[in-house]
């Protein structure tokens, strides 16, 4: 598996372009198979994970090509309803595939879900809300067996707004006889992308981003062509980046509401913020004041995905911090690596109490999951000398070109093969 290698200490400087948004790529290829007819979802990222579910498509009988960077999925020769261990071990996101096959063939079998080891991440969410659409579920020897003669649409009340449940819902009600109501549903930015994608085919769903959706069953979906919105996590990352390292860069792409907390967050470390439309631009010195506090939430709150990255700047900056993780049971992982590069971090089961050190050092880390791998490549951009992280699989998953784009901003980062 490759390596980065990155000379920290270099200021950023210019603009930077984020990529397809990977959770709104995610169900949207699990859509595609809604219909028969030709789907095309345009730019979407070489990221492993959308490569993972266009070849759970491909397993489908399903024919789903990349042509430039869109992915065109033509589904009708799709006859399987089973999704093998190796690709749903791979990706948690396969889960979302139980919705779309049940619309599709009544019919769906899929192993017990993978994706990266922050918690527990249960599905029990999920499948009770399938189950309040008529569907039958068994769980045996590691596999989920679902099956019903109709969907039916129904009041589904969601204990927590699960983004992923709130998804599979829209993919198994959109077709389903009669009307769905979902209330306490997940109101991420890429549910309304999930809903504007879905409508683009011919549903019938309103209410995504906020608590309460709606979803009339219609009989026939059509093809649709469709550019997915841009990645929120992605974006902030890079602007995490110039926090930490000081300089001037703009993201373009992500609508700046749909990062608010994160953006406050930063003009609270002290650095400038100018946003407009879909252009965010930062200005740092360097040198930052440590939040007091960093609590993840769902939607508009401060996102899961980007805590470890917060963890990151934080522990170079001046002060202290606490971090409350919310939303998943075991996102401190990285934190021994960190420490690895000087910080000082202490980690009492949600809760992560950071004081500054004046500079991070290079070290030799390891990547142990997605977003706690990005969070390392950041400390080590911001910290004094050399720095190997390894294990990119992980990163992989979530950032397309993360060393192509950092160099175009002026960091010094090599990848090379181990
Ligand atoms: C999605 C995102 C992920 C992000 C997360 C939270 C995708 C592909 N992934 O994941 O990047 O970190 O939202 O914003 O979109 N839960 C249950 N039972 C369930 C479902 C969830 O207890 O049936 C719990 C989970 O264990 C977790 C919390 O709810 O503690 C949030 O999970 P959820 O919103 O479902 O996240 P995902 O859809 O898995």
């Amino acid at each position: 598996m490759d390596k980065f290698i990155i000379d920290g200490g270099r200021r950023l400087q210019g603009i930077v372009s984020a990529q397809s948004a990977k959770n709104s790529v995610l169900p949207l290829l699990a859509a595609s198979v809604l219909t028969e007819k030709q789907v095309t979802i345009r730019e979407v990222p070489a990221i492993a994970d959308a490569l993972c579910m266009v070849q759970i498509l491909r397993e489908l009988g399903a024919r789903a090509d990349f042509r430039g960077g869109d992915v065109v999925v033509d589904s009708a020769d799709a006859c399987s309803h089973e999704i093998s261990s190796a690709l749903t071990k791979e990706l948690r996101s396969s889960v979302f595939m139980l919705g779309s096959l049940l619309t599709r063939f009544r019919r769906a079998v899929i192993a017990y879900p993978g994706g990266c080891d922050i918690g527990l991440r249960p599905i029990d969410l999920h499948l009770s809300a399938l189950k309040r659409l008529g569907v039958k579920i068994e769980e045996r020897e590691g596999f989920i067996f679902c099956k019903c003669d109709v969907l039916r649409g129904a009041e589904i009340a969601l204990d927590f707004p699960s983004v992923g449940a709130t998804e599979n819902i829209l993919l198994a009600a959109v077709k389903a006889e009669g009307r769905t109501v979902v209330q306490g549903a997940a109101k991420e930015p890429e549910i309304v992308d999930l809903m504007n994608f879905l409508n683009g085919m011919g549903a019938k769903v309103r209410g995504a981003g906020t608590d309460v959706i709606e979803i009339e069953g219609v009989k026939e979906l059509r093809g649709v062509d469709y550019t997915p919105i841009k990645d929120r996590i992605e974006a902030g990352t890079y602007l995490m980046a110039c926090a930490i390292c000081g300089g001037e860069v703009e993201v373009r792409g992500v609508a700046p509401e749909n990062i608010r907390m994160l953006l406050h967050k930063l003009r609270e470390n002290g650095c400038k913020i100018h946003a407009k439309n879909d252009k965010i631009r930062i200005g740092s010195s360097g040198r930052l004041k440590c939040n007091r506090r960093v609590e993840t939430m769902p939607f508009p709150g401060f996102p899961t995905d980007l805590q470890a990255q917060a963890t990151a700047l934080n522990s170079g900056g001046e002060g202290g911090a606490v971090i409350v993780e919310n939303l998943f049971e075991t996102r401190y992982k990285y934190v021994p690596e960190l420490r690895r590069m000087g910080a000082d971090i202490e980690v009492n089961g949600r809760t992560a109490f950071v004081r500054g050190v004046k500079r991070l050092h290079g070290a030799a880390v390891t990547a142990g999951d997605l977003r706690g791998g990005a969070a390392l490549v950041l400390a080590a951009l911001g910290a004094e000398g050399a720095s190997e992280v390894f294990d990119l699989g992980h990163i992989d998953r979530g950032y397309a070109d993360l060393q192509g784009k950092l160099t175009g901003l002026g960091a010094k980062i090599k990848r090379v093969r181990v």
